[in-house]
């Protein structure tokens, strides 16, 4: 038997891309889970660069959609000041309690992308962090995004680069398909699913916003070793379910192999993710 008493929680990401939006609820649970663990350890590292990109100031209204706990939502706070306005929606209301907690300032609404429920023309800045690619229908969103921005408006959208260009996430999935099957790929796949550069660009100027500046950029996610990132990516998708206990063993030990040049003297995992960041306006 393989011991799971070391198994991470799931984030879930499986989930996100394939539940519907009606019913698609994360227990709260999940959502301290994902703010404790998973905020420090990847989603923080980008939420200054999301930010940046906006070149916000103080006074400003912003729009973090699909903000999770909020970490851009607070971040994007911290610039305008007590004079502008934050407010950041998601379709989880566990996500939401977290954020309430944790944003204080930040307004708060339930909401899908599809149907956000603001005027036209409301925010000077709309932002988006890691989200994207768990949207059904990406230039939809962004068509919505950029409908509640101000004429003149910024849109930014950050979205992990395809797996390709990830040089840890790639080993492991390959590793996993081995042992999984080829159909594995797909179900790992879903953060790296709207990572093509020229693609995004195309789907950001088919909402109807011009593309202002873009950004690629190589961020770290930090695990406490190699088997707690093997178990993050493999316990939160069906994955598992394909893989005896002596195989996940067997992929475990592999990965702690092929992976070791991503660890630290200390045997910490840092896995290298690349990501896009694009900017651009509402005319
Ligand atoms: C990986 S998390 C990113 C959260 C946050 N932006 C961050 O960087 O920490 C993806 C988020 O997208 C939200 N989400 C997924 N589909 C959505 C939709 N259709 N409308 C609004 N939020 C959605 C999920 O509830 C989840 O909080």
């Amino acid at each position: 038997m393989v011991n799971r008493s070391d198994a991470t929680p799931s984030i879930a990401p499986y989930n996100w891309l394939m539940s519907a939006p009606e019913t698609f609820q994360i227990p709260l649970e999940t959502a301290e889970i994902y703010e404790s663990r998973f905020v420090p350890a990847l989603f923080a590292d980008w939420a200054p660069h999301v930010v940046q990109m906006a070149d916000l100031s103080a006074g400003q209204s912003v729009l973090d959609v699909a903000c999770g706990t909020g970490i851009v939502a607070r971040t994007a706070a911290g610039r305008v000041g007590p004079g502008g306005r934050v407010v950041g929606v998601d379709l989880n209301r566990a996500m939401l309690t977290v954020a309430a907690r944790v944003c204080p300032g930040v307004e708060l609404r339930q909401a899908d992308v599809t149907r956000l429920p603001f005027g036209n023309g409301t925010f000077d800045a709309v932002l988006c962090q890691m989200a994207l690619m768990f949207f059904p229908d990406p230039t939809g969103a962004l068509r919505e995004m950029g409908r509640v921005a101000k004429p003149g408006g910024i849109v930014v959208v950050m979205v992990p680069s395809s797996l390709d260009a990830q040089p840890a996430y790639r080993l492991l999935v390959e590793l996993t398909a081995r042992h999984a099957g080829p159909e594995a790929v797909a179900m790992l796949s879903a953060y790296w699913s709207a990572g093509n550069l020229d693609e995004l660009l195309g789907t950001v100027r088919a909402a109807g916003l011009e593309v202002l500046s873009t950004r690629t950029r190589m961020g770290t996610a930090h695990f406490g070793s190699i088997g707690e990132f093997v178990a993050v990516e493999v316990e939160s998708t069906p994955v598992r379910e394909r893989l005896t206990d002596d195989q996940y063993e067997t992929l475990r030990r592999e990965a702690d192999d092929v992976l070791h040049t991503f660890t630290t003297p200390g045997r910490r995992a840092e896995i290298p993710i690349e990501g896009h960041l694009v900017a651009a306006q509402r005319t």
